[in-house]
């Protein structure tokens, strides 16, 4: 990736203004100098953010995957594409090259067309950390089906609900996952999952942990014999610049999970430019996310754009804390990281452990550090600076979100000067604006405001998939004619911005982004539960928790407390998954609500967080007795 190479202050500025001024020239300059295309586009860029119409490289014709793997061949066919690290450190390491991953994609390609998968078809990926998770999705995108992959940590009420959103026709998972020291039936979740009606006409699955597992006849196939005798050739599929590529699930403060569809010629542009300009590869060099292939972190900065810039991505089966809470340490001693990309919650994890357990290893190979999905605290910031970067390597922050595709707003390493907590500038070719209540762009500095983005960047999701309503009006119409994140944002004196966190209904709890509505809709269909009401409150190292305040039946019956609290939590477990589990659950005889039968949350935010200096205006409230009930109870600790 040659244009607009950003080596130092100047040429970002250079850049930013170039980006801004022409955006057009800009962005495709860049799918010009950088890519194969079977056709160049006729028009760069149409668009009406009001109507959230967004179109980039109109009628250019490419496929990502000749992109990702064909075209590095020539030159590293014999490079490393993917490194897997298995979970159990015992076993072997795998270096899948970008040869022997073109032939595994192209038979993967086979074996779902044998299936029946064709061009537009939805197929869903159920599978934990393997290398068949982006063959998986190389496949797809080869064959010009959508890909949308189901984080496996998810239950089987989540997995079906998605797949019936899209009518998936194929669904790929594994007998089962390893994580750490325990193992997890994966098919047992799918059967379950598949007891619903559902457009799933085959499951393929995959040998993982030879967990003795159910086949359903003429629906579930083991895939490693389908790979084995599929040809290894094959024909990459012409596809639309503007035909998605995948779907991605990302939580709503309202309603059911929003399907977010990315399309193929801006997202490859984009994740390759962002991934180059932030993470710098050099033809050496091993780069590890951290992150799992189930969030967009994971498709942007694991497969797609280390792949589009012919890098090395380190694919990690794991966690943090197995066999010790050295691995991630141990990983990047071993095979020599030199750019590491992980999440502030883990960050904090680490941070509580013995030092002994960073100081037993080398990591003098790194150069670049990333944090993302969450605002990165200034304790965390030093730990990581201090210990594993040893004061030497740049982190950089990098804001955005499963919306935007790529990263928008992160310093770049050794350009931009890192200032702990603030994300600092936008990425050439974002253009955000921080709005205040009254819809006026706010110019001050230390101002927090709602952060949009008022130019379309090629990496925006189009449209939530069957939804193009819901899309419209979560993001385009609270300051019309612009993209609204949902983040509140501050500005320093130069410019740097500060992500403060969610101004709507979503918490986040570890990096995942967790809409408080779809919980409370699980736990109220549990027989005991009147109602409830979710709230976000600084953790630790989950950076937010869960507070769960309920309302029970009036039956009579006199339940145990501690009881029905882990009932609850299972009730969330199987509906959504473990991660959305409360750490505290209060029991209460009323919620405060306004007069219209909102419920007040800003009330049980600030009760959750232990503050009760000032409620504000409780005027509007039909029940202002609750209040002072709730805070009496309030779960400490
Ligand atoms: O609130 C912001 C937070 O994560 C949200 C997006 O979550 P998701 O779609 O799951 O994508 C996460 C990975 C890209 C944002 O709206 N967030 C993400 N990165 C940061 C952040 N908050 C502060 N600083 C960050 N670096």
């Amino acid at each position: 990736m040659s244009y607009y190479k950003i080596e130092n202050l100047e040429q970002y500025f250079k850049a930013y203004k170039k980006s801004v001024k022409s955006p057009e020239v800009f962005w495709s300059d860049i799918a010009e100098e950088n890519f194969t295309w079977y056709k160049k586009w006729d028009k760069v860029l149409e668009y009406d953010l009001t109507k959230a119409e967004v179109k980039w490289f109109i009628n250019g014709k490419l496929n990502i995957v000749k992109n990702c793997i064909d075209r590095h061949l020539n030159k590293k066919g014999d490079k490393t594409a993917i490194l897997f690290e298995p979970n159990n450190p015992e076993e072997p390491t795998q270096h899948i090259t970008y040869m022997e991953l073109h032939e595994r994609v192209c038979k993967m390609a086979n074996v779902l067309k044998d299936q029946g998968v064709k061009k537009g078809d939805r197929v869903c990926i159920y599978l934990p950390m393997i290398p068949e998770l982006p063959v998986a999705l190389l496949a797809c995108a080869r064959i010009g089906a959508i890909h949308s992959v189901v984080f496996a940590g998810f239950s089987s009420s989540a997995l079906i609900s998605r797949i019936n959103d899209l009518d998936c026709k194929v669904l790929i998972t594994s007998d089962g996952s390893f994580r750490g020291n325990k193992s997890l039936n994966l098919k047992s979740i799918v059967d379950e999952a598949l007891e619903k009606p559902s457009s799933i006409e085959k499951v393929l699955v995959v040998n993982r942990t030879g967990t003795e597992i159910q086949m359903k006849e003429g629906r579930d196939l083991w895939l490693q014999p389908l790979l084995d005798k599929a040809p290894k050739d094959h024909v990459a599929e012409v596809m639309d610049a503007e035909d998605p590529l995948f779907i991605l699930y990302t939580s709503g403060s309202t309603g059911k999970p929003k399907g977010m569809v990315h399309t193929i010629g801006g997202y490859m542009v984009y994740t390759a430019y962002t991934f180059q300009t932030i993470f710098q590869p050099k033809e050496n060099d091993v780069y590890w996310c951290t992150a799992d292939i189930g969030w967009i972190t994971g498709h942007s900065y694991i497969v797609y754009g280390p792949l589009l810039n012919g890098a090395t991505t380190v694919l990690f089966e794991g966690i943090p804390s197995y066999p010790d809470h050295g691995r991630f340490w141990d990983v990047i001693d071993k095979h020599k990281v030199t750019q590491f990309y992980t999440a502030p919650t883990a960050i904090r994890a680490l941070a509580r452990e013995n030092l002994s357990y960073i100081e037993n290893h080398d990591l003098s190979t790194i150069r670049i550090l990333g944090s993302v999905g969450e605002p990165i605290n200034e304790e965390a910031w030093h730990w990581y600076n201090n210990h594993v970067g040893k004061k030497q390597s740049p982190i950089t922050d990098t804001w955005w979100q499963t919306e935007n595709g790529g990263i928008m707003i992160a310093p770049i390493p050794y350009v931009t000067p890192t200032k702990p907590t603030y994300a600092s500038l936008p990425l050439p070719g974002v253009q955000p604006e921080l709005m205040d209540e009254r819809r006026n762009e706010i110019e001050d500095n230390q101002v927090v405001g709602s952060l949009c983005i008022k130019f379309p960047w090629p990496g925006m999701a189009r449209t939530i998939w069957g939804d193009h309503k819901r899309f419209v009006e979560t993001y385009f119409t609270a300051f019309p004619g612009k993209y609204f994140t949902g983040d509140g944002a501050l500005r320093d004196e130069v410019g740097y911005y500060r992500i403060t966190g969610r101004v709507d209904d979503v918490v986040i709890v570890s990096g995942h982004n967790l809409g408080t509505a779809p919980i409370e809709d699980a736990i109220n269909e549990h027989p005991a539960v009147a109602e409830s009401a979710i709230v976000g409150y600084p953790h630790d190292i989950k950076g937010n928790a869960l507070y769960g305040y309920i309302t029970l039946m009036e039956t009579g019956e006199v339940r145990d407390r501690d009881n029905l609290r882990r009932e609850i939590n299972q009730h969330i477990a199987s509906h959504i998954g473990p991660i959305a589990k409360l750490d505290k659950i209060q029991f209460v005889s009323g919620l405060p609500k306004t007069r219209s039968g909102k419920i007040m949350r800003r009330i049980l935010r600030k009760i959750a967080e232990g503050d009760f200096s000032n409620f504000g205006d409780t005027s509007t409230l039909l029940n202002p007795e609750i209040v002072e009930e709730i805070k009496d109870e309030r779960i400490e600790g």
